[in-house]
């Protein structure tokens, strides 16, 4: 049995580009008519365009996560133009930073807005559709972030914790309807998100090579190792898993002390 989405239906928030766009990519391949919701219409249209074609199916939807009435009447759209909603990837996410003093009260609920209340959106409104089906898959795009914190993060941080709350508690919800909810927690991973927040330093080079080492692989993922993943959570193949988070982080959380100590901690010295 080889993975197939053929006949299925699935909407990825935030699919315009990055892991969403790769996602997306993945689920067309694999068969599925994909519906993209993402605020940036120029870089969904575009995406769309792309994707689509020997007899691919993949429309765009202009959509904030924030906003509830745009969520909802994007979700409606896809399912009436698709014919239903068997899939959803709740992907779309922001990063900003600041410790708790320097985070403003606006900047911390746009985070919420997005991160954690955008996924709340999402499945309000498209597990009804889900519902509809003899089957279907939720995937949260969560992040090592979910069970571990990275300085001056403070709202980004809190909002990747919470999302593993929401998929357990989902998880629990429709475990009944034969709906499985389930996250991936990417470690640093190749897409303009990345490449943004390591252009904030005065040598985004550096940073991205210290992004590298983080990784007992010895380098930041690619958003397509992140699609693969997304893509066997919501399949067949993962028939008997719900409410669990998989990480597709390089080993990222194995080392104890980071990578750092693994080089030149006690023990380091034996292995030379
Ligand atoms: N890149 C990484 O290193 C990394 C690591 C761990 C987790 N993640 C998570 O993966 C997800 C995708 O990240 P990415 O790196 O691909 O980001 P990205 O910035 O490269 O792409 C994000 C996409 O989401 C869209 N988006 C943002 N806010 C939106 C909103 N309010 N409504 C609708 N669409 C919106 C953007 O327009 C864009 O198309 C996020 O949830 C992020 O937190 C990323």
């Amino acid at each position: 049995m080889s993975i197939s989405f053929k006949g299925k239906v699935a909407v990825i928030t935030g699919g315009a580009m990055g892991i969403g766009e790769a996602t997306a990519r993945r689920f067309a391949d694999l068969g599925a008519d994909v519906a993209i919701l993402d605020r940036d219409r120029l870089a969904g249209e575009k995406a769309a365009l792309a994707l689509s074609g020997n007899a691919k199916r993949v429309e765009f939807y202009e959509c904030d996560v924030a906003v509830p009435a745009q969520v909802e009447n994007a979700m409606n759209s896809a399912a009436a133009a698709f014919g239903g909603i068997d899939v959803l990837v709740s992907n779309a996410g922001i990063q900003r930073y600041g410790d708790v003093v320097g985070t403003s009260e606006d900047l911390w609920d746009e985070v919420m807005a997005v991160n954690l209340k955008g996924c709340f959106h999402a499945a309000k409104y498209a597990v009804p559709h889900l519902k509809k089906r003899a089957s279907g898959a939720i995937v949260v795009v969560g992040s090592v972030q979910c069970f571990t914190a990275v300085g001056n993060s403070a709202a980004y941080v809190t909002a990747k914790h919470a999302l593993l709350g929401l998929v357990r508690a989902m998880s629990l919800d429709y475990a009944g309807n034969n709906i499985r909810v389930n996250c991936v927690c990417p470690g640093a991973i190749d897409t303009p998100m990345l490449r943004w927040a390591a252009s904030l330093d005065p040598d985004p080079e550096k940073v991205l090579a210290t992004c590298d080492r983080m990784h007992p692989l010895g380098r930041v993922g690619q958003p397509e190792e992140v699609a693969n993943a997304i893509a066997f959570l919501a399949s067949d193949w993962a028939s008997f898993i719900t409410g669990t988070a998989l990480m597709v982080d390089g080993g990222m959380l194995v080392p104890t002390g980071g990578m750092g100590f693994q080089e030149s901690g006690t023990g380091a010295a034996a292995k030379k």
